[in-house]
């Protein structure tokens, strides 16, 4: 089959390699990928929210069959689009991703059908936000309805803070129209677990849980981020949890979405908080996690591509759907400077790697057969093992053999999940 993969960074690379596993998976384009992915598929510049350039792309060159990956194409209607060509595609249609293009429309969809999560109000006016926040205990996140590049959550801790916040959004619209309608949220405390899930619309299968470390900085400091690295299995997430989470968010939010008659076909990403009164929501992502997926699909014994068509055609539960046993450890290379100001166009020199071990490139370009620093995040280093400790290990040693100029990396990816696992 000849299979048409969406997006460019670390995550689609990830996709990428584990579709190459699959028995059925012929040619390989990525749209538009990067220098890293470029080992593995064959890239085109079409940026991946240029439908009519990817529409044209799939006309002209028939895939069998189509993986959307990013929010934005996803949100604005991408697999609609793709679908009407006769192209079948893994990915929900606009109509089920907004589950990630609104928070609003989440929270309402949660509050409707009873699935736990944190007690907000929306605002389409910065005055009554600010009145209401006014009374409000802190601290507080306040929230941007939109797509925000993951930096549309804000956590408060006074009214100043809270102020700010709220005119950046509402008045300032620093992140556009996504800000338009803002939530103010009250603040949850306790661990926090990745699911992804594949989902055919019925039938919904967790992946492995994982555990992303979102600050820039080693200890937890500094700004948030896309994802400084992962580990999975997420030792908090016990099996009596995961239970629990299947009876009242992972199937309550599958049948929601297909009693609103938009039912969900994906990859759909529960973004949990375990408090002390049960497992809630944080945020639902319409699509794989990043780095999360760097981690999850490595551990994946059974073929994506099968999985993916089955999520297509509602027949997922009748499809395998199996992870190894073992742990993974993705620890991410940026850029110094990321999540502000850094210099790229530096030399990338990648070792071999050996079995268990994996190196995914997120912002990267080729220029005449060189590999050079494009972007924030760089690369991921990932190594599988029988234990997380063994994995954390791995994915460092090979980390430590990639070099750059400017190469910056947080030494504890892993460090928290270690120590929940000696209890
Ligand atoms: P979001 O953009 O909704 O994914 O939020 C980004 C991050 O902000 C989450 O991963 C949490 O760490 C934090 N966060 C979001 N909502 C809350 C909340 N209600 N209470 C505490 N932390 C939150
Ligand atoms: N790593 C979090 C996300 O992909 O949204």
């Amino acid at each position: 089959m000849k299979i048409l993969v969406i997006g460019g960074g670390g995550r689609e690379h990830a996709v990428v390699k584990a579709l190459k596993k699959s028995k059925k998976c012929g040619h390989i384009w990525c749209l538009p990928g990067n220098g890293g992915i470029a080992a593995d598929a064959e890239c085109v510049p079409v940026k991946a929210t240029d439908l009519e350039g990817i529409a044209a792309f799939a006309k002209e060159k028939r895939p069998d069959f189509a993986v959307v990956t990013p929010d934005d194409p996803l949100c604005m209607g991408l697999v609609d689009r793709l679908e009407e060509l006769g192209v079948p595609c893994f990915g929900p249609r606009a109509n089920a991703a907004i589950i990630e293009g609104s928070k609003v429309f989440s929270k309402e969809l949660m509050k409707k059908y009873g699935i736990p999560t944190a007690e907000s109000r929306v605002f389409t006016e910065a005055s009554e936000a600010l009145a209401y926040l006014k009374t409000h205990s802190y601290p507080a996140v306040v929230k941007a309805d939109g797509l925000a590049l993951g930096k549309g959550a804000l956590i408060v801790d006074s009214y100043e803070e809270a102020e700010k916040a709220v005119r950046g959004m509402m008045v300032e619209k620093v992140f556009g129209e996504s800000g338009s309608r803002v939530l103010v949220e009250e603040f949850l405390t306790g661990p926090e677990v990745s699911v992804l899930s594949f989902t055919d619309g019925e039938t919904v299968v967790p992946m492995v849980s994982s555990m992303d470390h979102k600050r820039a900085k080693t200890g937890d400091e500094g700004l948030n981020t896309g994802g400084m690295g992962t580990v999975a299995p997420n030792p908090y997430y016990t099996e009596e949890i995961a239970a629990r989470c299947m009876r009242e968010i992972f199937l309550p939010t599958v049948n929601a979405m297909k009693e609103e008659g938009r039912p969900f076909r994906g990859c759909l990403y529960f973004g949990l908080m375990l408090t002390k009164d049960g497992p809630k929501v944080i945020e639902y992502n319409c699509r794989f996690g990043d780095p999360e997926t760097q981690v999850v699909l490595p551990l994946l014994e059974s073929d994506l591509l099968e999985i993916m068509q089955a999520c297509r055609n509602g027949t997922l539960a009748k499809t395998e759907v199996k992870f190894s046993a073992g742990a993974a450890c993705c620890v991410v290379l940026a850029s110094d400077g990321y999540p502000q100001k850094y210099d790229t166009g530096y030399e990338i020199t990648l070792p071999e790697t050996g079995e268990g071990e994996d190196i995914f490139v997120a912002g990267a370009k080729l220029e005449n057969g060189k590999l050079l620093t494009a972007g924030g995040r760089v690369l991921g280093a990932t190594a599988t093992a029988p234990t997380l400790k063994e994995a954390v290990e791995r994915a460092y040693a090979l980390a430590e053999k990639i070099g750059f100029e400017n190469a910056y990396k947080r030494a504890d990816i892993g460090a928290r999940a270690l120590k929940a696992l000696e209890g």
